[in-house]
């Protein structure tokens, strides 16, 4: 089961009130959206966002009849915020909440592949209904266009030995499940790699998966559009697990002349909470104030 990160840190910082109205661009499996709901009753609403509409399915069902009435879903991706709020009639906001990436679980039960120690179909998307999936950047990309996504998505150091070994792999034989890329990876590269704490699969399905979801342009379009839909005062809260995503919120917050930074540094779990859930480990919280 998914457990949300920082959540009390994002309570404090959206500072949600009675019967004022939030976004969260990234609803999951609404563990943020539960805890937004619980403090802008009676009548604040929340439009809950995400692009994958099993999870918006779940919420559904798992929300208490009160919730469910305070609750717009929309099954959109966050790139296109100003519309969609548009559309559902959010004109101004009080806070609008991104938690980046994929939940816990896409990554356990989707079958979409997001996971290396599952043999499942390379698929990897969000929404099943767009876009180009994993096995077909795998198997039509260029090497040099393979080898740019694992370099810049995933920070791969062996990113030229893993994509020369993906284009002459599908020369043989098309790559299709998880386990095929797997095995590619540990037969590229050296065997000390295999023996570090990180699995070696782990950067290439990040780097994958991101260029799947075009997670970093649906960012760069979104927070401008998030500016534009808060309220004077009102706050953007982000938490992203990658250093690329972290750049992206750093310098838009910095650059932008509409917004005042109120977390100098990012906000990192505490060590408890990393213990209790080590996916939060890599998460980092910004957060700016519309002025
Ligand atoms: C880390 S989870 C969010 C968890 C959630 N905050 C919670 O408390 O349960 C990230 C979610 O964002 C969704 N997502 C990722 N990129 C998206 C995008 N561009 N537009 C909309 N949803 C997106 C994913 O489908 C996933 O469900």
């Amino acid at each position: 089961m998914h457990v949300p990160v920082l959540t009390q840190r994002i309570l404090e910082f959206l500072n949600p009130q009675p019967s004022q109205n939030f976004i969260d661009a990234t609803a999951g499996a609404g563990g943020h959206l539960k805890a937004i709901l619980e403090k802008t009753g009676p009548r604040g609403k929340v439009l809950a966002i995400d692009w994958d509409s099993d999870a918006l399915k779940r919420i559904q069902s798992d929300l208490s009849a009160d919730f469910k009435k305070r609750t717009v879903f929309a099954n959109d991706n966050f790139e296109h915020l100003r519309e969609i709020a548009k559309r559902e009639k959010f004109k101004r906001v009080q806070g609008i909440l991104f938690d980046i990436g994929l939940s816990s679980d896409q990554l356990e039960n989707s079958q979409r592949g997001f996971s290396f120690k599952k043999d499942e179909a390379l698929d990897m998307r969000f929404n099943l209904q767009h876009g180009l999936d994993a096995k077909k950047i795998l198997n039509f990309w260029s090497r040099q266009d393979i080898e740019k996504t694992l370099k810049e998505y995933g920070e791969e150091q062996f990113a030229p030995l893993i994509a020369k070994a993906i284009v002459q792999r599908r020369s043989e034989k098309a790559i299709i499940k998880t386990s095929d890329l797997v095995k590619i990876i540990e037969d590229a590269t050296p065997k000390w790699y295999h023996r570090k704490k990180l699995h070696p699969a782990t950067k290439t399905f990040q780097a994958l998966r991101i260029a799947v979801n075009h997670e970093l342009e649906a960012l760069q379009e979104a927070l401008p559009e998030a500016r534009d839909i808060l309220e004077k005062g009102g706050r953007v809260a982000v938490i992203s697990f990658h250093s690329l995503e972290d750049r992206i919120v750093k310098n838009f917050f910095k650059q932008d002349q509409a917004l005042r930074i109120i977390t100098k540094k990012p906000i990192i779990p505490s060590f408890q909470e990393q213990k209790l859930n080590p996916r939060s480990r890599s998460a980092k919280l910004r957060v700016a104030e519309k002025i």
